[in-house]
């Protein structure tokens, strides 16, 4: 198998992991931009004179170059549902499906008593497990000298991770995170905007320079403090990451919390908030109380960038901060 086809036997077996099973029906891949663009990664090129669309070659016409003329009559329907065998030697064998018999089904089905088709099979659901659940906590911490070195082995792990559909989603940097690996204070986003996967750091964009100005007004440097995100790729359109998508992520940020060891985290917004403590709950439900996240004390508060949207609850995200500038014997710094 070459590379192609093992990456799209790879993504098919992905999504019928996600449940999606009719992905062959999609009639247009651009529905679906990371479909897209990992298609347009590893399809063939079609050849001027294959058809666009597969078709069977007309009675008349020429023979396809891949597959020899099909009969010209097809033999007359017989009573039994299989078809008969194509003549010809490399044409891939028939799936022949057999209809239930009266015996293999006990409860004759009543179709007036149906439920009304969806249109959608229903994806089976995701566990939300919360950090503290995911794993054991450590049992020894990291010394802070090899800190440095821990975190960097975990981002060898990451490698040019294929491991979700963030992949091939116009992916360009794998976002891992910025700041001090002894930090006392860690904060964890969403996951990584345009300015972030083109420059490989975390929160570097709009939202990233207030979260800076919120860590200046705590009397701190951006230095002092680990910063990372649920997913370390760009999620496409900046859309929320899929539960999928942060499951398979997770693990990382937990390798991270579990070296960096930090005293106090702040969730910023709600996707960060509900894989760190494994619940979906409103903003307002999480903030004002202390969480439990792998021994430290988990704030929540609002994400920077809805703060950008709506700069009347800075004061509320504030409160949050001085909470934890208590917690952590901060003083903010004298106004000049
Ligand atoms: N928003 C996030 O959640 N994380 C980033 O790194 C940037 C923006």
């Amino acid at each position: 198998m070459d590379g192609s086809a093992e990456s799209l036997r790879g993504y098919l077996e992905y999504l019928r992991d996600l449940g999606i099973y009719d992905v062959y029906r999609t009639s247009d891949p651009s529905d679906d931009p990371a479909l897209a663009a990992w298609w347009k990664s590893v399809a063939t090129p079609v050849t001027a004179s294959a058809p666009a669309t597969p078709q069977r070659p007309a009675n008349s016409g020429s023979p396809s170059p891949q597959r020899p003329a099909a009969p010209v009559q097809r033999p007359a329907p017989t009573p039994t549902p299989q078809r008969p065998p194509m003549p010809s030697s490399n044409r891939a064998p028939d799936i022949v499906i057999t209809p239930p018999t009266a015996a293999a089904a006990p409860h004759a089905y009543d179709f007036d008593q149906a439920p009304a088709p969806t249109g959608q099979l229903a994806p089976p659901a995701m566990p939300l497990v919360s950090f503290n659940n995911l794993a054991p906590l450590p049992t020894e911490r990291v010394a802070p000298a090899n800190k440095l070195a821990a975190l960097q082995s975990v981002r060898d792990t990451i490698g040019d991770c294929t491991r979700c559909p963030l992949a091939y989603a116009g992916r360009h940097n794998i976002v891992f995170a910025d700041g001090d690996p002894n930090a006392e204070l860690m904060f964890v986003g969403e996951g990584p905007g345009a300015d972030e996967d083109a420059s490989g750091t975390p929160f570097v964009g709009k939202a990233g320079q207030l979260l800076n100005n919120m860590i200046n007004a705590m009397g701190l440097k951006r230095e002092h403090v680990y910063i990372a995100n649920v997913v370390k790729c760009r999620p496409p359109q900046n859309r929320t990451p899929e539960p999928k998508e942060a499951n398979t992520c997770s693990p990382f940020l937990l390798q991270q919390v579990d070296i960096v060891q930090p005293k106090v985290i702040v969730a910023l917004g709600a996707t960060a908030a509900t894989y760190l403590l494994g619940v979906k709950q409103s903003l307002a439900n999480l903030r004002g109380q202390w969480h439990d996240v792998r021994g430290a004390k988990c704030a929540v508060t609002y994400h920077p960038a809805f703060l950008l949207r709506d700069p009347r609850q800075k004061g509320e995200a504030w409160k949050d901060l001085q909470r934890v500038m208590v917690e952590l014997g901060l003083k903010p710094p004298a106004r000049s």
